[in-house]
């Protein structure tokens, strides 16, 4: 069943790729045009949104933050991301005009449920993101847009969150394509961009797994880890924290690097490990000089730091001690690349210290109770 892995972990991550690209697989036609036909609600209402809320909970979550930044880019239409059970009970604004999306693998997370039974009760439509055919999420959606990562099985989630991120890009697609926010030949080069992503992300897994292990062995009698990143490097740093502490048993904090100044500089002593994800240097990328700079501030105060970056960064190993290096790609997709490094990291310190990765302790695959 494992197919020669030790773990279902290991062999999801390396089904990271076709993850990606089934996900895209029949979501265009032969011109690139988005082809959303599935979702079966009305060109005319999508039109229409002018909000969206992403409701969804743990790694899920993360893929809605990814999608707010280049949902937001390219629809110019508020997206908010709300834990599903924070959401239910704040008396949220939900009219017609806004669209609830719901991101969850299992499709039977009860949180996700009850967000977006309330959201339906407002009066709002529902479009659910959802990995597993027939669960209870998409049945009692309005629309759903399947990923196409395959079944998941180990605890941790990895591939599901690639192809959740797909997802949510192509409606973000779809709806700059029905509203006119984005130019026709912008919106095939960025499927052809997207079609790009599986060779890059199997590049990641070839060239840099010896690397990773290599720096887990360094680690592995590290207590805790920071974990910061910036624009859509932010959650994927809220993964690589969340991955490393759910299997490996590790005490981490992921936050926007920006914040770094306000608080959590406080816990950098020397040895404490840290991990950047920092953006592409290419396009005199002011986020990229701020995100260097925040490495030169930990590593000032002795912070062992570990950065993940773009292949051909000049300034990525100035002040690392390990480079785990990603293909160049546009900056809105790089979490399709940047957190592959990051899932591996987790893996192997698991691993070290003996653990059953598929199975971490007090966790269940689907969270089926509120
Ligand atoms: C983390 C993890 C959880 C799930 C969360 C939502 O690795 O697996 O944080 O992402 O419980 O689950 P789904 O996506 O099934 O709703």
């Amino acid at each position: 069943e494992k197919g020669g892995w030790d773990s279902f972990m290991d062999k999801e991550i390396h089904e990271d790729p076709a993850a990606v690209s089934n996900t895209l697989l029949g979501r265009y036609d032969e011109s690139g045009d988005l082809d959303l036909d599935e979702v079966h609600i009305d060109e005319e209402v999508f039109r229409q949104i002018d909000k969206i809320i992403v409701v969804a909970c743990g790694t899920a979550s993360y893929a809605g933050l990814v999608a707010k930044y280049a949902i937001e880019h390219w629809v110019r239409i508020p997206v908010e991301v709300e834990l599903a059970h924070e959401f239910r009970y704040r008396d949220p604004i939900l009219t017609p005009r806004t669209l609830v999306v719901a991101i969850s693998q299992s499709g039977e997370t009860m949180d996700t449920l009850m967000a977006l039974r309330h959201a339906r009760e407002q009066g709002s439509r529902v479009l659910a993101i959802c990995n597993t055919q027939g669960s209870t999420i998409p049945r009692e959606s309005d629309a759903v847009l399947y990923t196409h990562a395959g079944p998941e099985v180990a605890v941790a989630s990895t591939k599901a969150f690639l192809a959740q991120i797909v997802a949510a890009y192509l409606l973000g697609l779809y709806l700059a394509q029905v509203k006119g926010t984005m130019y026709r030949d912008e919106i095939h080069q960025t499927i052809d961009n997207l079609k790009a992503m599986p060779a890059k992300i199997q590049k990641v897994l070839d060239s840099q797994a010896e690397v990773i292990s290599q720096t887990a062995q360094r680690m592995s009698k590290a207590r805790s880890f920071l974990f910061l990143g910036r624009h859509v490097g932010y959650p994927v740093a809220l993964e690589g924290a969340l991955k490393l502490k759910e299997i490996a048993y590790i005490f981490t904090e992921g936050f926007a690097a920006g914040e770094l100044k306000h608080g959590p500089i406080a816990l950098v002593e020397p040895g404490e490990p840290v991990v950047v994800i920092v953006p592409s240097a290419r396009g005199r990328n002011v986020l990229h000089d701020k995100v260097i700079s925040a490495i030169e501030e930990v590593k000032a105060r002795g912070a062992f730091t570990i950065v993940v970056a773009e292949e051909g960064d000049p300034d990525a190993g100035r002040y690392a001690d390990v480079v785990f290096w990603r293909p160049p790609c546009p900056t809105l997709l790089s979490p399709l690349v940047d957190v592959v490094p990051l899932q591996l990291f987790a893996l192997d310190m698991a691993r070290l210290k003996g653990l059953d990765v598929d199975k971490p302790r007090n966790l269940a695959k689907s969270v089926t109770v509120e």
